[in-house]
């Protein structure tokens, strides 16, 4: 899907607002950001009001190259010099330790910071033209599915924010990989589009520590009806299944829904998954379903990290 080209009347204003402490959305090819000046902490403070974000939850910077990137960085690591020469501009959010003057709010007080170059015209546009760099979690009320359209972005924050870029759908639709990056191998932290296969890790690469990434310990992704995995080939049964013992069940899976179930979403692969999961998971709440059965895809690639989101929708 192509990212629509940005208007510049519309990034100036947005630049603007930035500068001036405000709140701006806009699209990365991962899901939408809920973009602050990173210098500025009030609007950090208001960034964490708008989400009612956890303030142990640290944010990403996200930069317009690795050179604005690294001045919040204190040691850039050769591994970091190559991840980012390498990913940037992409999916890939690096962590290493924080310059001392990166406010709080940010790291939520831990002594490394998060940072990323994203790829997307508007987000890069955006950073180019305020000359900033902007602390950006997803746009979405915390513990809600991440937005990954401008419509999410305005029905889970509404004039919590100041300003809305509208970059049309997002061409990943599951957030960056997160990269220990101070070692010299790269530690996977969060899965993402760049896969531990990217990466150049084998399935006994070391695990990151929970402690190292908080926001992956809270409670994430998650719509209102409860979320059903099943087996790959078995959604259909499933669903029926549920659908005898009462209740409107929805189903998202590369097949076709059985009658009485409600199709919420035709997927074909895994990418397709990441692409369409968040939007199908809000869909299922505006269809008032009381369970959405989803398909499992193989955890190969971005399987991985779209089970790992799914998983933890159907955690609750
Ligand atoms: O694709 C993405 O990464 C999107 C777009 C907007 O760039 N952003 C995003 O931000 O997903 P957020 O705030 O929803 O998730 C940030 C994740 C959390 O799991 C957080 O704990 C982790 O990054 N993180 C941030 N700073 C960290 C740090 N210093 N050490 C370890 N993990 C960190
Ligand atoms: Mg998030």
């Amino acid at each position: 899907m192509p990212a629509e080209a940005p208007d510049t009347a519309a990034l100036d204003e947005a630049a603007r607002v930035l500068r001036a402490g405000g709140l701006v959305a806009f699209p990365t090819e991962t899901v939408y950001g809920l973009g602050a000046n990173v210098r500025d902490p009030e609007a950090l403070a208001r960034l964490f009001a708008a989400k009612a974000r956890p303030a142990d939850n640290p944010l990403i910077v996200h930069a317009a190259d690795p050179g604005a990137a690294w001045t919040v960085v204190a040691r850039v690591t050769p591994l970091a010099t190559r991840l980012a020469a390498r990913f940037w501009p992409g999916p890939l959010t690096l962590v290493l330790v924080a310059s001392a003057d990166v406010p709080a709010a940010v790291t939520a007080g831990l002594s490394t910071v998060a940072v990323r170059v994203p790829d997307h015209p508007v987000a890069r546009a955006l950073l180019q033209t305020s000359g900033l760099a902007v602390a950006a979690p997803s746009a979405n009320r915390s513990g809600r599915p991440s937005p990954t359209t401008a419509e999410h972005v305005v029905a889970d924050l509404g004039s919590a924010v100041d300003v809305v870029l509208d970059g049309g759908p997002c061409a990943v639709g599951v957030e960056s990989t997160v990269v220990d990056a101070r070692g010299e191998v790269p530690v996977v932290l969060r899965e993402g589009a760049i896969t531990r296969e990217d990466l150049g890790l084998g399935d006994d690469a070391p695990e990151g520590d929970l402690q190292a990434s908080p926001g992956t310990s809270h409670r994430h992704y998650a719509p209102s009806c409860e979320v059903r995995l099943a087996p790959a080939g078995e959604g259909a049964a499933l669903a029926a299944a549920l659908a005898r013992g009462g209740g409107r069940v929805g189903l998202v899976a590369p097949g076709p829904a059985p009658e009485g179930i409600v199709a919420v979403a035709r997927v074909a692969d895994a990418g397709a998954l990441a692409r369409g999961l968040y939007a199908a998971l809000r869909a299922a709440e505006r269809e008032a379903v009381d369970v959405l059965v989803v398909e499992a895809v193989a955890e190969t690639g971005i399987g991985r990290a779209v089970m790992d989101r799914l998983r933890r929708a159907a955690q609750g």
